[in-house]
């Protein structure tokens, strides 16, 4: 797991600094490395506040501040909503929570719905790449098998990323993974038993932790689930045909690589499963 390696530079903290945030006309407050740590002091350090109207009285969200009598169990997980980090307990500062890995440039919840960790969950759904005759491709110079994965092509910031997609209140992230699944790649078109099939057999466990997104702010932040489906005879999943739905404007199998560009840390997520599955890269 990527856990232990979770600091900026080596686990990414660079999306959500120094950059307009997503959606609106906000900039973020300058945050150079050295000062990304909430231990260094930062003298002045002053971010704006940012939370998008629009998230008001939505049902996924919080109320917009979190009052005497409406304090959010910080934290815990009371099986609606889960406040638990992957990184331990998180800091509560001047009533809300802090950011684990450290400064944004923006306090807020931005375009989040909850403060503190907002849940998502990632189905990295992979095949060998084969040729016409349904024989493994083998990279020429590293002379390993080819990796496919589904990425879609995210409708907010036009990047291919894993179609991952948050958690509902009180879900089970196995059904968030085979949900996000079927509606973004798959979009809701009947494919029977197989797809549920796939899924229940159980996915490889590959990172819980925090992730490098674009919406992160001070006092909200993503961090997600994610777990490999591997078809290795490509009999199953690995036949379907991709139909891009919901969040997603594209679909794709996509070769696995180095040169494989995509959302927040997904591509460090991917490169765990292509080391455990001793694929090209
Ligand atoms: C996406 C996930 C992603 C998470 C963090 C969610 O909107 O659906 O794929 O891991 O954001 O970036």
């Amino acid at each position: 797991m990527l856990v232990g390696l979770v600091r900026p530079g080596v686990f990414r903290h660079i999306t959500c600094r120094n950059s307009v945030y997503p959606r609106s006309n906000v900039t973020r407050y300058p945050v150079p490395d050295k000062f990304v740590f909430w231990t260094v002091n930062y003298e002045g350090y002053s971010p704006p506040c940012y939370t998008a109207g629009h998230i008001g009285g939505q049902s996924w969200a919080d109320e917009p501040l979190p009052s005497e009598k409406n304090q959010p169990h910080w934290n815990h997980n009371d099986d609606i909503v889960n406040r638990v980090s992957f990184h331990g307990e998180y800091q509560i500062k001047d009533g809300l929570p802090q950011n684990p890995i450290g400064r944004t440039g923006l306090c807020g919840r931005g375009l989040l719905g909850r403060w503190g960790p907002n849940h998502a969950a990632d189905p990295i759904v992979t095949r060998w790449k084969r040729d016409d005759k349904a024989e493994f491709v083998w990279h020429k110079t590293s002379g390993k098998k080819i990796l496919q994965m589904v990425a879609i092509q995210r409708s907010d910031n036009k990047l291919w990323a894993i179609p991952g997609g948050m958690v509902d209140p009180g879900e089970n992230v196995s059904v968030t993974l085979k949900r996000e699944f079927t509606e973004e790649a798959l979009n809701f078109a009947d494919k029977g038993n197989m797809v549920e099939q796939f899924f229940k057999e159980g996915g490889v466990h590959v990172y819980s932790g925090y992730v490098d997104d674009f919406r992160n702010t001070d006092n909200a932040w993503m961090e997600t689930t994610a777990l490999n489906f591997h078809d290795e005879e490509g009999t199953k999943v690995g036949q379907l045909q991709l139909n891009a739905g919901d969040d997603a404007t594209n679909v794709r199998w996509t070769d696995v690589d180095a040169n494989l560009k995509l959302h927040a840390n997904h591509a460090d997520i991917l490169q765990e499963v292509v080391a455990m599955r001793n694929a090209h890269w």
